[in-house]
């Protein structure tokens, strides 16, 4: 059965004389079970008319944010779609998105979308070898948008070489192994620990971290998004997760992280550890506020429970645990101690020493680090692209 069934797709056509193709592409969509929403830029109207698109898409195509008709939502598109190809996509169009300009419909939808986006470039071949393209090229994947491969032959100009869009199959062929790759981990369920947590001292005041949970609730997501029953035990953050495959579980202090991990990891296939659980709690909570007084005051600390540590223990064959680690020296040699005394399968060690790693922000640097010792660094990537490639290993020992 297709796996295009039912998803929702922006097609976006820009000014190429390869739009004439875009009208097949979208019959083969529809063939396969697809919705689609044509969306053009001004200039893709001279090479397709809007009428032949909206009669194959069976909806109404939208070109400007705003029409003599309507406000067009691009918010809203944004969020309806599961996939959003541009196709063709030209050198002119895939820089102004590089550069997050947004001067039509295609723009502000490309700014708006929460879904996988994928470049069908289509130019000629001088084109398409110049350095500004290929920049703009890997802006657009350093954004994690996915580009379909050119073809190589005759083009427009008479010329022959790269740049040809990718027939309409191969573009269906690839968003088909996009959706395919999505439900690799169907029937599987995992565990993410994710956020900080706050461990009380009276009513009022709490020892907290500033971990926001990012990055596991991306982890949650991306392992949702291929199939996976997904429980997220998170700490206190304002940061939370919409997906519909993602139950979550909110929790405030470590004790009941603990609690929440140990219960669910029994029926568990992976656990992902990305909290920042507090290593120390105060060892008496008062039930009152505790007033100042003349003075010093100390507040007693004791351990809390290492919830990795207990997973580490009691993991089952085919069971796999996953850590964090977040060192600012000897990292490497720190990291795989971890992995040794929690029993990971693999630690994802980010280091505060590189530029865009760490807390609160969207970017992150780290080296998978496995149990025989071997390491694979990644480079500076967007959270949800570390996120992607942590669950394609996890999906790669799932399936040893
Ligand atoms: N972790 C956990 N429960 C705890 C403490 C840590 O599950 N009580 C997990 C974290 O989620 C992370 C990994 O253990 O995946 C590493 O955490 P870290 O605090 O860096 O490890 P520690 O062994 O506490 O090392 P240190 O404090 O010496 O850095």
């Amino acid at each position: 059965m297709p796996t295009m069934r039912n998803k929702k797709i922006i097609l976006a056509i820009t000014g190429s004389i390869a739009a004439y193709k875009a009208a097949f592409l979208t019959r083969l969509f529809i063939k396969q079970g697809a919705e689609i929403q044509v969306i053009m830029t001004p200039s893709a109207a001279a090479f397709i008319t809007p009428l032949s698109l909206s009669t194959l898409s069976k909806r109404p195509v939208h070109s400007e944010v705003i029409s003599e008709e309507s406000w067009n939502n691009h918010v809203e598109l944004g969020l309806w779609a599961d996939a959003m190809v541009v196709a063709p996509a030209t050198a002119n169009t895939m820089a102004k998105l590089a550069n997050g300009i947004c001067d039509s419909m295609v723009g502000a939808v490309y700014l708006s979308a929460k879904c996988p986006i994928f470049f069908a470039p289509a130019m000629d071949l001088d084109m398409w070898k110049h350095p500004s393209t290929k920049k703009n090229l890997e802006t657009l994947k350093s954004y994690g948008n996915e580009i379909i491969p050119v073809g190589h032959g005759e083009l427009a100009s008479g010329l022959v070489g790269d740049g040809r869009m990718a027939e309409p199959e191969d573009i269906v062929k690839f968003l088909n192994t996009h959706f395919e790759k999505k439900q690799s981990l169907k029937g599987k369920t995992a565990i993410v620990t994710a956020g900080p947590t706050f461990e009380a001292i009276d009513p009022v005041r709490f020892i907290g971290n500033r971990s926001t949970g990012k990055m596991g609730i991306a982890i949650a997501e991306k392992l949702a998004d291929r199939g996976a029953k997904v429980h997220l035990i998170l700490g206190p953050t304002a940061q939370k997760s919409d997906h519909e495959g993602v139950n979550t579980i909110n929790v405030t202090s470590a004790e009941e992280m603990y609690q929440a991990a140990t219960k669910h990891f029994k029926k568990a296939n992976v656990a992902v550890m990305a909290a920042a659980v507090a290593d120390y709690r105060p060892k008496t909570v008062s039930n009152k506020k505790i007033k100042k007084k003349e003075g010093d005051m100390a507040v007693e600390l004791e351990r809390t429970k290492d919830i990795a540590k207990a997973l580490g223990e009691t993991k089952k064959k085919g069971q796999l645990t996953i850590g964090f680690a977040l060192e600012t020296n000897n990292e490497k040699a720190n990291a795989k101690g971890k992995v040794e005394r929690k029993n990971f399968d693999f630690i994802v060690l980010n280091s505060l020493r590189d530029k865009g790693a760490g807390f609160g922000h969207d970017t992150n640097k780290v080296t998978f680090i496995f149990k025989d010792g071997s390491e694979k660094p990644l480079k500076l990537k967007l959270k949800t692209q570390v996120a992607d490639e942590i669950v394609d290993e996890i999906e790669k020992l799932l399936n040893d």
